[in-house]
């Protein structure tokens, strides 16, 4: 195995946080449809299967390096928001937690001396930047708007989404 027993099981751990936020984000993008906001749906259905995709990087990360896949249990998402501002803000206080996570797991791979998983890591690490970014600039609109001007947040991702910036295409 080219990596520590302890690294595997880290790394099964933040398996078990990137599912977790992958069901969250299902959860808030459902809530958002029942709320008749399709684009806000429809941009946490993208940020689940985004997660579900980090999910993947590391069980692939854990399978190359030889180690044992032991994914965690799960626990439910939460469910039922008062309004969108606490779904979002929900969303971004999951996102600071990860980097945390993310920063814990690099310390573990520099006190080991553990080169490979430094390596693989940095992606996540530069990763979290955006993700923090973006859904802090989310709840600033969401704020900004309040919740009878969320068809503006709405008109601004349907723009991003379907009018083919170079945004778009870079995330
Ligand atoms: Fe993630
Ligand atoms: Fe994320």
């Amino acid at each position: 195995m080219m990596i520590s027993k302890e690294t595997v099981s880290a790394l099964n751990a933040q398996v078990g946080h990137e599912f977790g936020a992958s069901m969250q984000y299902v959860a808030i993008s459902s809530y958002f449809s029942q709320e008749g906001l399709p684009e806000l749906a429809h941009h946490f259905q993208l940020q689940a299967d985004e997660e579900r995709a980090h999910a993947m990087k590391i069980v692939q990360y854990i399978v190359d390096a030889d180690g044992s896949l032991q994914i965690p249990s799960i626990p439910s998402p939460r469910a039922g928001f008062k309004s969108a501002e606490e779904a979002v803000q929900l969303s971004l206080d999951w996102e600071l937690k990860v980097t945390q996570q993310i920063n814990d797991l690099m310390d573990l791979a520099i006190k080991q001396n553990e080169h490979l998983t430094r390596n693989f890591l940095e992606w996540f690490v530069t990763e979290q930047l955006e993700e923090v970014s973006s859904m802090d600039m989310l709840l600033r609109m969401i704020r900004r708007a309040g919740e009878s001007g969320l068809m503006f947040v709405e008109s601004h991702l349907a723009r991003k989404i379907h009018g083919g910036t170079a945004e778009t295409a870079a995330s």
